[in-house]
Order: structure tokens, then C-alpha cells, then sequence
């Protein structure tokens, strides 16, 4: 008899990483246009655990304002294709994709229902499971940061802050695919692995204060959140941008404020809230660069999906290199 249920994590509250419970759910069925996916791997993003947490709080009011609207958290997956409904066309049952649920969330699950046309792909025949989960994350960011929100140009000097997390990993390889002199900004223990990455540059933010340097950068990709653009104004170029993913409100004094009409400039963007068309247009462009061994994931931990807890846990310290999975499989 087929089996109708699914193991999955359930976010009962916004919290600790205690919130998470791992139960039995009704496996989801697909609707007209999608694609029942056999889960393998889900990303554990630093994304998710600000999601879980409800912060920044303005977010409840699209995320549900006393609890998460959607039970099952997670949004990067990569599976096999168990069922398709006679509309799907772009894919068959057997098939291995990855992609981004966005605000569907869903993927800490054995089984998700995504739109065919959503930010979805077939996954290279090398790429593993663990790395397709985290595809959009890192990479699709970064992608967007660097080219789309910053709009470098080759042989421009970027200095990525926070190098050896999963956005930084990926960005100091799409800078080098660029032509970008690329300076990493990391501790000395993640030194190897930013410069094996391909960075010109290393510096240790533990030893050395970044922002009095005399060198001058076109752009500053602070994917951490640590520093500021007033922190960093000194050692951007005229033109300058220092561009962030991490929502602080002192950025938007700087974005509406403190950035000149025709001077140095402080940006923030949210990568999902770009159109879907876009998103996928990314990912593949992005699918093509791995395909042609221009990117590679950076994988620092799996977990299985009854550790989630400490896999959300690891992620909140702030330690991790590159990019974390729950497994379906373990
Ligand atoms: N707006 C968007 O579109 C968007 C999309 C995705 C993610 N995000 C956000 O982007 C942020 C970054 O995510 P992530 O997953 O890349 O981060 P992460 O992997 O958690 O970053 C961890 C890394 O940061 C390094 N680090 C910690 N403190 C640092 C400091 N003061 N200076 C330099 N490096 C430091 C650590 O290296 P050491 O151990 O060597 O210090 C560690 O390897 C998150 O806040 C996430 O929510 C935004």
C-alpha cells in the first residue's frame, strides 16, 4: 500500500532552535502544474534561523505574526521527481532537481509539491544532493550581489567581508569568474580555504583593521553584517558601494541618508523577493558555471533530519564554513 504519510520538521513558535520538532505529516499532493519531489537534502541557512527566530519582526507581518504561517521551514531542496501531473511537461518521474521554495518554504520534508515553473532545475549528473540544496543560497546571492546590485565590471577590487561563510565562499569565486581582484576577509583559520577558493587577498579581521587600509575598493560585499558603510566610507573608491544582504535598520539610515546622489553608496537587497523568472535565469546561468567547474558548493556539515536542532544550533554560532544540510537520507 502506498504510504501516505511524511516525516518533517514542524516550527511550532519563533524561538531557540528547540522550536523544531521533527514529526509525521500528510505527504503533500501535487495540484495542476506540479511536481511531487522525494526530498533528499534541504540547506540549513543562516536565512532559516533568522526566520525562526521572527527577526528582524518586521518580517512576521508577511511570516505570520505570532507563530510561522507555514509549519514546515526550509526553502532549498534537491530530490528525484516521484510525480508529475499531466500538465508538467519540462519533467518526468526520475528525474533529479533542485531549486528554492521560496516563501512556499517546505523543504526540511521527505516530500515538497513545487510549481514546474518555479526557481527549480535539473541538477548535473556530478552534483550531489547536498550540493543542490544549497545551490540558490550562497551562489544565487552572490550572484545577484556582485552583479546585479553592485554591477562590477572586471578588474574592479572587491573585498568580501564574512569570506568564508556560504555567500562568501561563493562570491570569491563568481568575483574571480569576473576578473575581479578579490580581497577575502575571514579568520586566520578559514585563511586555506578563501585563498584555495581563488582570492588575491587575505586578511584576518581578528589582527588587522580592515578599514584603515590605504588600498581603495570599488565595492565592499559585507555578507555578514559585521561592519557599516560609515566604517567602511574611508577605503571605498569615489563611486564606491558598500552592499549588504543582512536587514539593519543603522543600512537604511545609510541607504536613504548617508549615500551621496553621485558619491559612495550603501545598498541592501532581498534576493528572493526578485521576480521567479529571474531567480531561475540565475540558477541556471549559475548551474552552467558549475557544469563547467567555474563554482563549486563549499560543504562544511550534513545532519539528519532529527538533528535539526543542532544543525540550526551550529548555524547560530556563527562558525560555519560554506554551507550546511539536513539530510533525509542519514
Ligand atoms: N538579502 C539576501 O538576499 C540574503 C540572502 C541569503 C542570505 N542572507 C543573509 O546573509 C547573511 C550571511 O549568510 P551566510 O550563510 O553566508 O553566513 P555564515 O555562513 O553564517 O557566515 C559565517 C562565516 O562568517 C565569518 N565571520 C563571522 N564573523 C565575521 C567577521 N566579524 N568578519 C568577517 N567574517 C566573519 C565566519 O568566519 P570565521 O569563523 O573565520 O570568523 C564564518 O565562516 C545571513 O545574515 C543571511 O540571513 C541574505
Amino acid at each position: 500500500m502506498m504510504n501516505t504519510t511524511m516525516q518533517a520538521v514542524r516550527v511550532t513558535e519563533y524561538g531557540g532552535p528547540e522550536v523544531l520538532k521533527v514529526e509525521t505529516f500528510k505527504k503533500p499532493a501535487p495540484k495542476p502544474n506540479q511536481i511531487l519531489i522525494r526530498n533528499h537534502a534541504a540547506a540549513v541557512t543562516a536565512a532559516d534561523t533568522f526566520l525562526r527566530m521572527g527577526t528582524p519582526r518586521l518580517g512576521r507581518l508577511f511570516l505570520g505574526l505570532r507563530r510561522p504561517k507555514n509549519p514546515i521551514p526550509g526553502t532549498g531542496f534537491a530530490g528525484v521527481v516521484e510525480a508529475v501531473v499531466s500538465e508538467v511537461t519540462d519533467y518526468l518521474p526520475g528525474d533529479r532537481v533542485c531549486g528554492e521554495s521560496l516563501f512556499g518554504f517546505s523543504s526540511y520534508a521527505e516530500y515538497l509539491v513545487v510549481e514546474q515553473d518555479a526557481v527549480i532545475t535539473h541538477m548535473p549528473e556530478l552534483m550531489s544532493y547536498d550540493e543542490g540544496a544549497v545551490f540558490c543560497d550562497g551562489a544565487v546571492t552572490s550572484w545577484n550581489f556582485i552583479r546585479d546590485v553592485a554591477n562590477m565590471k572586471s578588474d574592479q577590487r572587491l573585498m568580501i567581508i564574512g569570506a568564508s561563510g556560504a555567500l562568501g565562499t561563493a562570491a570569491i569565486q563568481i568575483g574571480k569568474e569576473m576578473d575581479l581582484h578579490v580581497t577575502a576577509v575571514c579568520s586566520s583559520a578559514n585563511a586555506e580555504l578563501v585563498t584555495s577558493l581563488g582570492a588575491d587577498a587575505f586578511i584576518d579581521y581578528k589582527t588587522t583593521d580592515y578599514t584603515k587600509l590605504n588600498e581603495r575598493f570599488d565595492v565592499i560585499y559585507d555578507t555578514v553584517g559585521k561592519s557599516s558603510f560609515r566604517a567602511c566610507k574611508a577605503i571605498l573608491k569615489e563611486q564606491g558601494q558598500y552592499v549588504c544582504p543582512v536587514l539593519k535598520g543603522e543600512l537604511f539610515v545609510d541607504m536613504f541618508f548617508r549615500s551621496q546622489k553621485h558619491g559612495k553608496k550603501a545598498k541592501f537587497a532581498a534576493t528572493g523577493t526578485r521576480k521567479v523568472v529571474e531567480l531561475r535565469a540565475m540558477l541556471l546561468e549559475l548551474m552552467e558555471m558549475y557544469r563547467n567547474r567555474e563554482i563549486r558548493m563549499v560543504m562544511d556539515r550534513t545532519y539528519a533530519m532529527n538533528e535539526v536542532v543542532q544543525a540550526h544550533q551550529y548555524v547560530d554560532s556563527g562558525r560555519k564554513r560554506g554551507n550546511i544540510v539536513l539530510s533525509m537520507e542519514l
